[in-house]
């Protein structure tokens, strides 16, 4: 089944006054699809999803369900969660405290009215799916949080519902078994082949998740695209930072022209451009620039004798260096300015605080983004 939202909006009126929490967005979500919808806290990720659900009212605009209108804040239309057949599954389980695992899956089936022997198949289907069979003895107490979070994904998708809907359902799990769980989660999507919209607000969940994303801020869309899109080809600077670990660098830079030669101005250096990013700038005019470029693709040039005469060296100065494991974070600072990288294996292990050297940026992977208006709304040149 596939998704349609357009010109969707919802405004709160609370203590606070008027609350935009969702600004008219607009996309498609096609049918089998896993969609996530990241952004940071109060963007207005849960509200679209309940709005999606039924649990919230459309103040302006609507939804589709395939050719059905399930939702029209102008035509008054609004179906209720059970008449879209959503299944939804939150941060916290929610189960029913007093029956067995196996009953709080069986739960919708019985409500549904189904005979014991479809129920039974179900259930075990579904506790199959999520390799839950061996507890569905035990009451909620019994079970660790992934546990519960299993049996409430079971209950969830035991009634074979058009749309999957998860909002921060990892939330409340520690680390190695959010990243299990995540797994078997893309794998039980992918089985089932039900359209999935999955909230979250971490980007290597929505990265490893999800088929395309949509990355919201302030209730509208920043970029919608699939994983290796918004990584490589960011909207604006705010995509950029979101998306990746550590987070892209951001640099005011301003263009200097000297002899037909197009550089980048930042403190006392001037970065050497490929050619055909002088040309992108040069087309633009703009003054001042964002350069946006992740912390992959900066290197102490000392390291990198190979590459030498390809990049630009800006001298910079260390400021901290946060040992992560397998490598280390280094930040150094440029004219007020900060700039990090990675040390790598068998390089930059011996990097200290208070270092000068030589950084080698790879700016034929530079992102450029403007600077202006209020909020730093940046985009790419064309774009
Ligand atoms: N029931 C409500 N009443 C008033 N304001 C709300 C309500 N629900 C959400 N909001 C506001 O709407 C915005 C978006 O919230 P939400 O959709 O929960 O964000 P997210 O899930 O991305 O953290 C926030 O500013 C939030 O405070
Ligand atoms: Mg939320």
């Amino acid at each position: 089944m596939n998704v349609t939202l357009a010109r969707l909006t919802k405004e709160f009126h609370s203590a606070r006054g008027r609350v935009a929490a969702v600004k008219d967005i607009g996309f498609e979500i096609g049918d089998g699809e896993f969609f996530v919808l990241l952004g940071p806290s109060g963007c207005g990720k849960s509200t679209t999803l309940n709005l999606i659900a039924g649990l919230e009212k459309a103040t302006g605009g609507e939804i589709r369900f395939g050719e059905t209108l399930v939702a029209s804040a102008e035509k008054g239309v609004h179906f209720s969660p059970r008449e879209r057949n959503v299944a939804m599954v939150f941060q916290s389980y929610a189960l029913y405290p007093h029956l067995s695992a196996f009953e709080n899956v069986a739960f919708p089936l019985r409500i549904a009215g189904q005979g014991e022997a479809a129920i039974r198949e179900s259930v075990m289907k579904a506790a199959a799916m999520l390799g839950i069979e061996a507890l569905l003895d035990a009451r909620p107490a019994e079970l660790s949080g992934g546990q519960r979070q299993r049996v409430a994904i079971a209950r969830a998708v035991v009634r074979q519902p058009s749309i999957f809907l998860l909002d921060e359902p990892l939330s409340n799990l520690d680390a190695l078994l959010r990243a299990s769980t995540r797994a078997e989660l893309k794998n039980l999507q992918r089985n089932l082949g039900i359209t999935t919209v999955y909230v979250t607000h971490d980007q290597v969940e929505a990265m490893s998740l999800g088929d395309r994303i949509a990355v919201l801020r302030d209730g509208t869309v920043e970029q919608l695209g699939r994983p290796e899109d918004l990584y490589e080809r960011p909207a604006n600077a705010f995509v950029g930072r979101f998306i990746g670990s550590p987070p892209m660098n951001l640099l005011h830079v301003s263009p200097v022209e000297e002899a037909g030669v197009l550089r980048l101005q930042i403190g006392t250096s001037k970065l050497d451009l490929p050619a055909e990013k002088q040309a992108l700038l040069r087309a633009s005019g703009q003054k001042e620039w964002l350069l946006g470029l992740r912390p992959e693709f900066v290197r102490p040039a000392a390291e990198a004798p190979e590459t030498a005469g390809r990049g630009a060296i800006l001298p910079a100065k260390i400021v901290q260096v946060e040992p992560m494991g397998r490598e280390s974070l280094v930040h150094a600072e440029v004219d007020g300015q900060e700039i990090g990288f990675l040390t790598g294996i068998g390089f930059g292990r011996d990097i200290e605080p208070g270092a000068v050297m030589d950084l080698l940026l790879d700016l034929a992977r530079a992102h450029f983004f403007t600077t202006g208006g209020s909020r730093e709304s940046i985009r790419h040149p064309g774009a």
